[in-house]
């Protein structure tokens, strides 16, 4: 069932149309990775979703509610670039955070409790946020947005100013929380996608692209391919124009020695390719049969 379902949503900026007429849906209990390249109209559709920006025109209807219920009570929102009070401490952020989002002061503390523990800053709790590195002011604006139980948690770009341990750090929470709440995350990043999404949406340009689960998308998008290594630098280049006329060859590239072909017929093409590099003793150090990933599918579809 949705918990969330968006109609037609538009953006303009003046004459430009950062949001073109975006439909899709969020399952409860789900965890949506939304993807796209830098200005694909991500943080625009989560500002819209998390009722921070107007639509032009459009509708977001959160199940079971009224059009125009106030949706901020049911969501929870942590922005691209978070603005924090250095001078205050982690868990004054937090019941700061807990009584603006209405709670009383005694369930503020009680939750700012509970989610520090979560994200791994009760030690900190009592230090200044200006002395917290990236990674812990992010997994404390993961326990801000989290503070009023929120059904629908919207995440900017959660993991893209880290380095790799900040990022497995909240890659890892993120899976934690989605046990409780339903979450949509941006990301340019496919691979961050992969590591905690079950549906994916793919914009480019403000508008859908591509849409469903991880798994449906893999299956129907999968094409067999073929990668063949020089041993011998620029070896391959003149074979690559031949081979690209093989039959069955529907792409091919040749790039830092590799040449990669996604072909139909995968039998019949490899046939062919180990007998010519037989009888041509064209040196190679690898030949591999193998199927295109969701980064092929991810890089074709931004830059088409
Ligand atoms: N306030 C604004 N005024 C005018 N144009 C804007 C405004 N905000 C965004 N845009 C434009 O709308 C488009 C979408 O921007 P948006 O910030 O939503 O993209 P994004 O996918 O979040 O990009 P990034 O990956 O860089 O965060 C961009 O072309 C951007 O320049
Ligand atoms: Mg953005």
């Amino acid at each position: 069932m949705s918990l969330v379902e968006i109609k037609d949503l538009n953006k303009t900026y003046g004459s430009k149309q950062a949001v073109h007429r975006l439909s899709f849906g969020i399952r409860e209990g789900s965890c949506v990775a939304l993807l796209g390249p830098n200005g694909a109209g991500k943080t625009t559709t989560l500002q819209m979703l998390a009722g921070l920006l107007a639509p032009t025109s459009g509708s977001i209807r959160f199940n079971g509610l009224p059009a125009q219920a106030d949706l901020r009570r049911y969501i929870g929102y942590l922005p691209q670039q978070g603005a924090y009070y250095n001078w205050m401490s982690g868990s004054e952020f937090m019941h700061y955070s807990g009584q603006l989002a209405g709670l009383s002061k005694k369930e503020a503390v009680q939750r700012t409790n509970d989610l520090l523990d979560r994200v791994g800053l009760q030690e900190a709790r009592k230090r200044k946020i200006g002395g917290y590195s990236g990674g812990m002011k992010q997994r404390l604006g993961l326990a801000q947005a989290l503070i009023h139980q929120p059904k629908l948690v919207i995440l900017d770009e959660p993991v893209s100013a880290l380095d790799p341990v900040g990022r497995r750090e909240v890659l890892e929470l993120l899976k934690e929380i989605r046990k409780e709440a339903t979450i949509l995350f941006s990301t340019h990043v496919l691979h961050d996608a992969e590591a905690v999404s079950d549906d994916v949406l793919m914009i480019r340009d403000g508008e859908l692209v591509l849409s469903g689960t991880l798994r449906d998308i893999r299956n129907a998008h999968r094409q067999p391919v073929i990668y063949i290594e020089e041993d011998v630098p620029q070896a391959l280049q003149t074979w690559a124009i031949e081979w690209e006329r093989l039959a069955h060859v529907t792409e091919l590239s040749y790039q830092d020695g590799i040449v990669k072909l996604v072909v139909e017929q995968p039998d019949e093409v490899k046939q062919q390719l180990l007998q010519q590099i037989a009888q041509h003793r064209i040196p190679i150090r690898r030949f591999e049969l193998a199927q295109t990933t969701l980064e092929d599918l991810f890089l074709k579809v931004v830059s088409s």
